[in-house]
């Protein structure tokens, strides 16, 4: 069956990386959470002290970074120089960060040259926030994912609860919505849908009728 790249773009804590490891298992597909690069790269410049507005020392800081994904029993695990960091990348002091680093483009091409490869043999699922129009503008499936704020944050509410990590609902909203803001507005490769993605609002709709959606859309694009 002919291999495809599903690219899933959308909002914060619009459950991109549910459907993605969903699709990805159904499939057999690898999964790429581009995200997690992100937050790998803030935790490593949060750690180290490097000021993400001084171009020679994000230079220096991002050849010293490697970032790779681990499949294990417990999922798939972001390791950031050779240390499992899937947890710590979660926490609010880089969430609180990671939209800033974000908007550095130095940072935005090392990781979209690093997906490009990961995905180059097709057969993965990605997703982010300029995956169907940056990273793979040739992608055969896009889906624009989408759902309401409140029920965004509800569920990252929710989510984080679940994990034991620190944060009112307060502190949740106001990071979720000051993330769309930067993601959307920031000059390089900034959040948007791409003109062939098609919309997935999920707000209604339970984890497996997503599931059911995206995969009719998969069938659809391989011609089954
Ligand atoms: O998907 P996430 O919430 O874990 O992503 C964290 C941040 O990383 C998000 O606020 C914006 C950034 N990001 C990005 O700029 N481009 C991507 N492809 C993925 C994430």
């Amino acid at each position: 069956m002919k291999k495809i790249i599903i690219a899933i773009d959308g909002h914060s804590s619009c459950g991109k990386s549910t459907l993605a490891r969903d699709l990805a298992r159904e499939l057999g597909y690898a999964y790429i959470d581009t995200g997690a690069m992100y937050r790998a790269v803030t935790l490593f410049f949060l750690e180290h002290q490097v000021d993400w507005n001084n171009p020679e020392a994000v230079r220096e800081a991002l050849n010293e970074i490697r970032i790779e994904f681990r499949v294990t029993e417990a999922g798939n695990q972001t390791v950031l120089n050779g240390e499992i960091v899937e947890s710590t990348i979660r926490d609010m002091r880089v969430s609180d960060q990671v939209s800033q680093v974000s908007t550095v483009s130095a940072v935005r091409r090392a990781m979209v040259s690093q997906q490009q490869a990961m995905g180059h043999k097709r057969g993965v699922v990605l997703d982010g926030r300029d995956i169907g129009t940056v990273v793979f503008p040739d992608a055969e499936l896009k889906i624009f994912l989408t759902a309401s704020p409140e029920e965004r944050v509800r569920r990252r509410f929710t989510e984080l609860q679940a994990k034991g990590i620190a944060a009112s609902e307060k502190q949740v909203r106001e990071n979720l919505l000051e993330r769309d803001r930067i993601d959307s507005t920031r000059e390089d490769s900034p959040l948007k849908q791409a003109a062939d993605a098609r919309i997935l609002d999920n707000t209604h709709l339970d984890r497996w009728q997503q599931l059911a959606l995206a995969l009719k859309w998969v069938r659809e694009v391989q011609g089954i």
